[in-house]
This record gives C-alpha cells, sequence and structure tokens, in this order.
C-alpha cells in the first residue's frame, strides 16, 4: 500500500506563492450562456464502473428525472472525496513536518480541498433553501438516510482510492463532476420559465448574486466543469516521491 505521503498527486516543484487555488470564477448572464451552450455540446466522460453503479443507484432510488431533492443528494455525496483529500492530507503533513518544501506542497493539497468542499456545500445550502421555499415534502428515509448511507460508502471508496492510488480516486471524482456539470446545465435548459424567476436566496452574499434562477444553475454547473478540470488536471501529474 502506498504510504500517503509518497501518493499526494503533487509535482516535484517548489510551492505555489500567494493565494491558494480559489472557489471556482462567477460568471456574468452571457458567459453563463456560453458554458451550457459549451457543455451541452460536448459528450459526457466514459464513466466509469463505480461512478455508473453510482449514478444508476441515483436513477433507481430518486428517479430519472431531474429534480432539486435529486440534486441536494448528488449534493451531500459531492462534498465527500474533497473531505477524504482534506483528511488524508492533513495527516501526511503530519509525518512530513520537518521536510519543509514538502508539508508546503501537501498543506497547499488541503486548502484547495477546503475550498471546494466550501464550494460544494454552498450548493447544497442553496437546493436546501430552494426546496424548504417551495415547501416540497421530502421522506426521512429516501432524502436523509440513504443519502448518509450513499455520502459514507463514497466516503470509504474515495479513501481507499486515494491512499491505494491518488490517481483513481481524482478520476472518479472528475466523472462525478463531469455528470453534475451536464445533469445541471440540462436541468436549466429544461426550465425555460427560470429564466425569469429571480434568484433570492440568504446564501446570495456568500455564494453570489444572479439575474436569475437559471443563471444560479448555470453557474453551478459551471463549478461543476472547473472541479472536473482541477481533478483531471490532479490526476495527470506525476506522483511525488
Ligand atoms: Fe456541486
Ligand atoms: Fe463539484
Amino acid at each position: 500500500m502506498t504510504r500517503p505521503t509518497e501518493g499526494m498527486g503533487m509535482p516535484d516543484a517548489q510551492p505555489p506563492r500567494g493565494p491558494t487555488r480559489d472557489e471556482p470564477p462567477k460568471l456574468d448572464h452571457d458567459q453563463l450562456v456560453a458554458a451550457q451552450r459549451q457543455t451541452l455540446s460536448e459528450s459526457r466522460r466514459r464513466y466509469s464502473v463505480p461512478a455508473r453503479a453510482l449514478f444508476r443507484a441515483l436513477d433507481v432510488v430518486y428517479g430519472r428525472d431531474r429534480t432539486m431533492s435529486k440534486f441536494k443528494v448528488l449534493e451531500l455525496v459531492a462534498r465527500v472525496p474533497y473531505q477524504t483529500w482534506e483528511q488524508v492530507a492533513y495527516i501526511a503533513v503530519t509525518h512530513v513536518h520537518e521536510r519543509l518544501g514538502m508539508a508546503r506542497r501537501i498543506q497547499q493539497r488541503v486548502a484547495e480541498a477546503r475550498a471546494q468542499q466550501d464550494n460544494e456545500q454552498f450548493h447544497l445550502l442553496i437546493l436546501e433553501e430552494l426546496i424548504s421555499k417551495s415547501g416540497i415534502n421530502e421522506g426521512k428515509i429516501k432524502f436523509y438516510w440513504i443519502p448518509q448511507l450513499l455520502a459514507f460508502s463514497y466516503y470509504q471508496l474515495s479513501w481507499l482510492l486515494y491512499v491505494v492510488r491518488p490517481g483513481w480516486s481524482y478520476l472518479l471524482n472528475a466523472d462525478f463532476e463531469d455528470h453534475a456539470e451536464h445533469e445541471y446545465m440540462s436541468f436549466a435548459s429544461e426550465h425555460p420559465e427560470w429564466e425569469n424567476t429571480p434568484f433570492e436566496s440568504e446564501i446570495a452574499p456568500d455564494y453570489g448574486d444572479f439575474a436569475s434562477l437559471a443563471d444560479l444553475f448555470r453557474q453551478i454547473g459551471h463549478d461543476e466543469r472547473v472541479h472536473k478540470e482541477e481533478s483531471l488536471d490532479l490526476a495527470a501529474r506525476p506522483r511525488f516521491r
């Protein structure tokens, strides 16, 4: 088994200076429309077996239709790999803190994983708020206990892959993010009425203001695209030794 410090997926280079890789950029309306068009014109990744199994399980339990409640479940699971990466990297610093250069590179990964978790968390909170305002009634088993079980299982899988071979964990996440990107962009296009529905949210000061609900979902879709690209970037980097 690979030691955590050997498999962090970081390049053997000087640690970056200045602010860490931040949250995905916020786009204006025209940029969001262009981003949606781009995503919907591109084919999806060829998903791995575990990713396909997860998407299939979500379709079976929550239906094939795109709904806010189904996206909320997706967001509960989406935070998990970033938590895994943060925790493994954090522990790794314990073992290498005397080697300052390596420790700083690993700390960079901790910071990036935290920023991505926060971004996913805002997606979750926004969906929770929209669902609560719409008065949708969600069953406790289907929308609380099953998501907990899914998130727990996905955590174990992400952790195992990351410790054995970090690239596998990044690629699994790239599949997950690619799926989320396409689903959100399709969700926005299925609801033309959202073009004229204002986005009013308590979360807006933290996440961002958007002219419409359609733009909000396009922005979330674009965030997922950025997450996917970051995971592919990390998967492609040589291992640190
Ligand atoms: Fe998300
Ligand atoms: Fe994401």
